[in-house]
């Protein structure tokens, strides 16, 4: 087990921001982790538990406990003619697991790769990118209850996986840590090419049928075009969520804006490119001090040099009401504020 005091965040938050956490303490296995819920200076403390920080916006310096889990190992549990069984620790980057699976012949998360994070977080946050999510995939996820202490195993239903949601950004399910998650993945070749132009793309790229390692090579290409390094440019990805909008309100403001892309959901509801909203609103490039909108991505908020959480939090209100008034959608982060 680590355990710092007044330990800087900067490596640990992808908009680097150089907050201080009072304490920090990073666990290698369940034992300790048992050990730390039981301790009561941890009971009574605040504590937040983080992955790698990757959808986090630190607004002040942390007065309390940032815990980290440090356990790993991708196990193969089960195997069957044409599928496998992967249990894999929560501190396992999600792109590791990604690429393990595609140099074994595996598919179903090839389309997310690149994705930055930890596994535990992205079973959390329901990560998802061209046509797949990690629901798709998860059958169990591992966790403890921090008052209880109690291991509990969830089945994917259990999880209550939605867009970007599950059970674990609940109120009551973010007291949950969770330790590892199951996916089944599958050996027999199986695609998703049908998001916007990946197939175009695989296809003009790669004459012939592609290959599991095309989709993951392509789709690693499309998103180092679209988004930017956080070692060139701090940012957390997407920083709000697409909304979600009622099927009168789209065909309202398709009479004004007949151009508005947008897609249809399972649930019958319709999800609007938030990229495009803000791009309307004349947000796309433009940067405020220190806070810039990415110009290839109007998603992606960037921390052009030495902006604090608070400057980040103020332009995404900014660009919060003005897509509010103009198309009356509210956007919702898809960053967690802390602090
Ligand atoms: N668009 C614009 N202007 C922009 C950005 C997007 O007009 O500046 C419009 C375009 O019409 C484009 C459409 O939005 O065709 C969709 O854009 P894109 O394919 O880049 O996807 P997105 O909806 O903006 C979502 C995820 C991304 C994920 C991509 C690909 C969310 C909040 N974001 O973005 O996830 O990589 O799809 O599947 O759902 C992340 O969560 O951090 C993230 C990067």
């Amino acid at each position: 087990m680590k355990i710092k005091e007044n330990y800087s965040l900067e490596r640990h938050n992808t908009f680097r921001l150089p907050v201080e956490t009072r304490w920090f303490i990073e666990y290698d296995n369940e034992e300790e982790l048992l050990r730390i819920l039981h301790d009561e200076y941890f009971r009574e403390s605040a504590s937040v538990h983080i992955g790698s920080g990757s959808n986090l916006l630190f607004l002040n310096d942390y007065n309390g406990m940032i815990l980290h889990s440090s356990i790993k190992g991708i196990d193969l549990t089960e195997e069957t003619r044409d599928t496998v069984r992967l249990r894999i620790g929560a501190a396992e980057r999600w792109d590791d697991v990604v690429a393990y699976a595609v140099s074994k012949g595996w598919y179903g998360i090839e389309n997310l790769s690149g994705i930055p994070g930890e596994t535990g977080a992205a079973a959390v946050q329901n990560i998802g990118a061209y046509g797949v999510e990690l629901k798709d995939v998860v059958e169990t996820v591992e966790a403890y209850h921090q008052h209880s202490s109690q291991k509990h195993t969830f089945t994917k239903e259990a999880c209550r996986y939605a867009y970007r949601h599950s059970r674990f950004k609940e109120d009551d399910g973010s007291l949950y840590i969770v330790t590892h998650i199951c996916i089944r993945l599958s050996k027999i070749p199986h695609l998703v090419l049908h998001y916007g132009n990946l197939k175009e793309i695989i296809i003009s790229q790669y004459a012939t049928l592609p290959h599991l390692s095309d989709v993951r090579n392509v789709i690693l290409s499309v998103r180092k075009d679209k988004l930017p390094d956080p070692e060139q440019f701090g940012n957390a990805g997407s920083f709000f969520m697409n909304p979600l909008i009622s099927a009168e309100h789209v065909e309202a403001l398709k009479v004004q804006y007949p151009q508005m892309p947008f897609f249809r959901t399972e649930e019958g509801d319709v999800k609007i490119p938030a990229g495009w909203l803000i791009e309307q609103c004349g947000f796309k490039g433009k940067s405020f001090d220190r806070v810039g909108v990415y110009d290839k991505q109007a998603l992606v908020l960037i921390n052009l040099g030495g902006a604090t959480g608070q400057d980040i939090a103020l332009v995404a209100e900014r660009i919060r009401t003005a897509v509010a008034e103009r198309f009356r959608i509210e956007l919702i982060p898809e960053v967690k504020y802390i602090g």
